[in-house]
């Protein structure tokens, strides 16, 4: 059986990992109609509490925070965890499809114990993210769209993930480690492999995103509420 599930496939030109897997949905024996998925009851209270935020008739809006929902509990999101989000929204399942397919937050196949997204758009791209995805790719003998053996890491290409100043970057997981070089990479690597999360944030000393060479503005304490009046008024 197949569903096609948006038209991404005809209008795509560039040479991405987008590939049949991400616009189409086909039954698969892990991935099907039937593949088991139930929400928590712990995880339907949090469903409750997320459609109280939205008024009266409108559950459609939470159709986002309880994809999420669902792909925390399971780890990725097969269409019976899409089909099972549409039944407690009570939304047509297209509606939900719709949103899963658009993003990349939403995961429609397995992915790896740590997954990784490096940003390769241009901010990042002018960062030379090309080092950092080739370091990637090489420490972990995979291609974008890959997953190793073990299943211990997957890797895709993504747009700009918000952090620019801080390019390039990678988020893993739920974790953004920015300001990198390929040796971070392997660190990094060597790091979840060892079973320890490395710190995330900048790599390259930076506490946030103050400017590399130190502050050039706003560098004294603030004079306070009082400055620029005249004494005598
Ligand atoms: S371009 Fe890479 S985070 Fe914005």
């Amino acid at each position: 059986r197949h569903v096609k599930l948006s038209f991404r496939e005809d209008i795509q030109q560039s040479p991405t990992y987008v590939s049949h897997n991400h616009s189409l949905c086909i039954d698969t024996p892990d991935n099907n109609p039937d593949t088991p998925f139930e929400f928590t009851v712990d995880n339907l209270k949090r469903i409750d509490a997320i459609i109280s935020m939205y008024p009266e008739g409108h559950k459609q809006a939470a159709t986002i925070p309880v994809l999420d929902l669902a792909q925390r509990q399971h780890g990725w999101l097969p269409i019976s965890a899409m089909n099972k989000v549409a039944e407690v929204l009570e939304v047509p399942p297209m509606r939900i499809y719709e949103v899963a397919t658009f993003y990349t937050m939403f995961l429609r196949q397995p992915v790896g114990k740590y997954h990784i997204q490096i940003c390769t758009t241009t901010p990042c791209m002018l960062c030379d993210s090309d080092s950092i995805l080739e370091a990637l790719q090489n420490k972990l003998g995979i291609k974008v769209g890959g997953m190793t053996a073990d299943k211990m890491f997957s890797l895709i290409e993504v747009e700009c993930l918000g952090a620019c100043v801080n390019a390039p970057m990678v988020q893993i997981n739920d974790n953004y480690y920015e300001d990198l070089s390929p040796k971070d990479i392997d660190q990094i690597i060597d790091e979840l492999k060892a079973g320890q999360v490395p710190p995330p944030g900048p790599r390259n000393g930076r506490f946030s995103c103050e400017p590399a060479g130190g502050l050039t503005s706003l560098s004294e304490p603030p004079p306070g509420p009082g400055f620029g009046v005249r004494a005598d008024l």
